[in-house]
């Protein structure tokens, strides 16, 4: 069998030398060949995940069933894009391990795991998840979770090289896909909540030594400026910012145009969120919450656009970059294409950095418009939590997070999988740095009875799948989903866009239209981006489905419960009928020990669990991710509370010791304040269910009326 490299090789050598717009030809072919491979992250380096493979279409979409599945044994989130070459898939799981599997059966051939100390999940601000590997030349490369690159040989799972990409005294993390240009691996990392600065550094493929850093923030001005862009980006800023970091880190999206040799990055948030911290006074803070234009050579800057200066919420400009080439005011334009967090959809010529438009995909009240003029969004009177809190929308988790688009060059539509919530800002006063997360705001809401906290959540928050016209700046069609949080997007010629849910399904929605036209079960929630491959002539739908992340972490209960929770690999084909395993019962929430804690005590344990638990067994002790839900603890866990929070005893687990941080009596505060919750719901539950239902249908009809 061929490599499709050879062919993707040739086909982007007549695109450099005839010089017409071909990028959504590079990646994959059409044409009735035996195997077509998902080579690259995004399919290909535009990252455009439209795959022009037809055979499984709107037509036939009702006969698509489950061809095979394989349990990956973790239990954390899965977020990666599979990698299909030469019928092996390659994806990565939780903790950053790293799984071969047979694409026609999914059996498993090898595995790899780079065994990350399970301490350092301590700096996941969003579960210890992985966004998939790059494949080059018989190798892959991929990110541990504790900053190290790492080449493996892909025949057998063997290491060839590995090198430490961070200095691990501070909260660095990776959790993205590196990419391969050439032979030069680069990748970027994470951190900016905790406090680190931001950079993106390119390795030699072959020996994996360090050829070029880029950073994405200026460092101690005494010591220095690294390059000519860090000078000018320290015009942007006040005071001493990199004693906190000052953040910017790239630790998801990219995108390469061959043609223009031109490498795109996309900045993370500002280390803390509040600007007021990081730099008294105002400015920019350049490069935070910019796309930027490197040489892939020495990665030398060429030019950058920030999308939310000074920004303040957490808004990073890390989303999925998409590149396309489209006509725009009957002028042929190479375009850059995002959906950050912010709310603003950006169309940028991507030759210049020159903006072409910016309107809103999602509500927005922190600015009214992006100026055309300056390229400024206008920010309104919401944006301006100093003096007192603000209701802003979008929240801090983004109309738009790491989930991909995809793109349908028939059409011209990009597809956003978009989050509607909204957060409440405000500063943390006065400021105290912790071990932990560091953003300046007061992450501490008292937490409202459970009833309501679920109604308004579920009225206030959803999600929807937006097919967005980039040219007129308008949505074509748009499917209203009732959960935020959705996975991430395939997009095919056979006129379907795939898409996977938190509540344990995959579905396929026609590309021009948006009807919903198939789904398939998984059991356990999405949120990964599917992909589509070509084995001996068949084609198939692949996607991890592994819930956690950070859905489950910030964005509130999600209504099911899932009966499934082991992450598991899902191949779907025409004809397919395995079976899924019979699921088991899902859990009864046990009665909690009685209550003994006073009113002040309750109080200071649910201060200190939003400070030092919430981030990852959920806000409002309420989770149905992948960390526990404490109120469902047993009795024999809460007799060894204190040696699990305070004496490590999970810390093998990624539950590490909190003996340094809180204090024994303050430790059981926060055990009261967990029984306290817990006795709430189950007495709640023991309600007649009749009751209840009419409850949460009068809540799910009067609240969206009320919001
Ligand atoms: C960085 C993420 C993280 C943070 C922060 C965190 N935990 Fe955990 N915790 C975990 C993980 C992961 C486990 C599950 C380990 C396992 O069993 O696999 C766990 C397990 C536990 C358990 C055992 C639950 C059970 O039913 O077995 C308790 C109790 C617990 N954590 C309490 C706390 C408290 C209290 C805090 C805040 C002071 C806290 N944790 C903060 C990640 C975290």
């Amino acid at each position: 069998m061929v490599s499709i490299f050879v062919r993707l090789h040739a086909a982007l050598i007549v695109c450099l030398f005839i010089a017409i717009p071909c990028l959504a030809q590079s990646g994959q072919q059409s044409s009735p060949q035996e195997s077509v491979d998902w080579p690259l992250h995004g399919l290909n380096h535009a990252e455009q995940r439209y795959s022009p493979l037809a055979d499984i279409n709107d037509g036939n979409v009702s006969e698509l069933g489950l061809a095979w599945f394989t349990e990956t044994g973790s239990s954390r989130g899965l977020e990666a894009t599979p990698l299909v070459v030469d019928g092996r898939m390659y994806l990565t799981l939780s903790w950053s391990v790293l799984l071969a599997l047979d694409a026609q059966t999914g059996e498993e051939l090898w595995r790899f795991d780079p065994e990350v100390d399970r301490s350092r999940g301590y700096y996941a601000c969003c579960d210890v998840v992985n966004r998939g590997a790059a494949y080059a030349d018989g190798r892959l490369y991929f990110g541990a979770f504790d900053g190290r690159l790492i080449a493996v040989d892909a025949e057998n799972g063997q290491p060839i090289w590995e090198t430490q990409t961070v200095d691990t005294r501070y909260p660095y993390s990776i959790t993205g896909a590196p990419r391969v240009i050439d032979d030069k691996v680069i990748i970027g990392n994470g951190g900016a909540d905790f406090g680190v600065r931001g950079y993106v550094s390119a390795y030699d493929s072959r020996s994996g030594a360090l050829l070029w850093r880029f950073y994405t923030v200026p460092g101690d001005p005494a010591k220095g400026f690294e390059s000519p862009a860090m000078e000018m980006a320290a015009e942007t800023w006040s005071g001493q910012w990199w004693t906190l970091g000052g953040g910017g880190t790239v630790w998801d999206s990219m995108a390469y145009d061959p043609e223009l040799d031109l490498l795109y990055i996309g900045v993370g948030n500002g280390s803390p969120w509040n600007a007021e911290l990081r730099s008294p006074g105002g400015g920019d803070n350049l490069f935070l919450t910019s796309i930027v234009a490197l040489r892939p050579d020495d990665g030398s800057y060429v030019w950058h656009y920030q999308t939310t200066p000074g920004e303040q919420w957490d808004y990073t400009a890390t989303q999925h970059i998409l590149l396309a080439d489209m006509t725009i005011d009957n002028q042929n334009r190479k375009v850059l294409l995002q959906a950050p967090k912010n709310g603003f959809f950006y169309v940028l010529d991507r030759e210049t950095g020159q903006l072409i438009s910016a309107e809103p995909y999602a509500r927005v009240n922190w600015a009214s418009h992006v100026d055309m003029e300056t390229g400024r969004p206008v920010r309104t009177a919401q944006a301006d939590y100093l003096a007192g809190p603000q209701y802003t929308l979008p929240s801090q988790v983004g109309a738009h997070n790491w989930h991909p688009m995809a793109y349908e060059p028939r059409y011209g539509l990009v597809y956003i999988p978009v989050i509607e919530q909204g957060y409440k800002y405000s500063a943390e006063q006065p400021f105290e740095p912790i071990r932990g997360l560091n953003t300046g705001l007061d992450l501490f809401e008292p937490t409202p009875p459970p009833d309501v906290l679920r109604a308004s959540l579920q009225a206030m928050h959803h999600g929807s799948l937006v097919a967005w016209d980039p040219i007129v700046q308008k949505a074509r069609w748009r499917v209203d989903l009732r959960k935020p949080w959705i996975g991430g997007l395939l997009a095919t010629a056979g006129n379907l866009v795939f898409m996977g849910h938190s509540g344990g399904h995959l579905s396929a929605y026609r590309s021009d239209i948006g009807e919903e036209v198939w789904r398939g079960l998984t059991q356990v929630g999405v949120m990964a981006p599917p992909v589509t491959y070509k084995v001996n002539g068949k084609q198939y739908v692949a996607v991890l489905a592994g819930w956690g992340g950070s859905p489950s972490q910030y964005s509130g209960p999600e209504r099911d419960r899932l009966p499934a929770s082991n992450g598991r690999v899902l191949a779907f084909a025409l004809g397919g009928d395995t079976p899924l395993p019979a699921t088991r019962p899902l859990p009864e929430l046990p009665e909690p020990p009685e209550l003994e804690g006073d009113g002040v005590t309750l109080e200071t344990g649910e201060k200190l669990y939003s400070l030092h638990c919430g981030r990852c067994h959920g806000f409002g002790a309420e989770s149905h991710g992948s960390i526990p839900d404490l109120r469902y603890m047993d009795s024999s866990t809460h007799q060894q509370f204190e040696a699990i929070v305070r004496g490590g005893l999970y810390a093998n687990r990624g539950m590490v010791a909190f003996n340094e941080i809180l204090s024994s009596v303050e430790t059981e505060s926060i055990r009261q304040f967990i029984i306290a919750r817990a006795r709430a719901d189950w007495e709640l539950r023991q309600q007649p269910q009749w009751w209840r239902r009419l409850k949460r249908w009068l809540w799910d009809v009067l609240m969206p009326l009320v919001v």
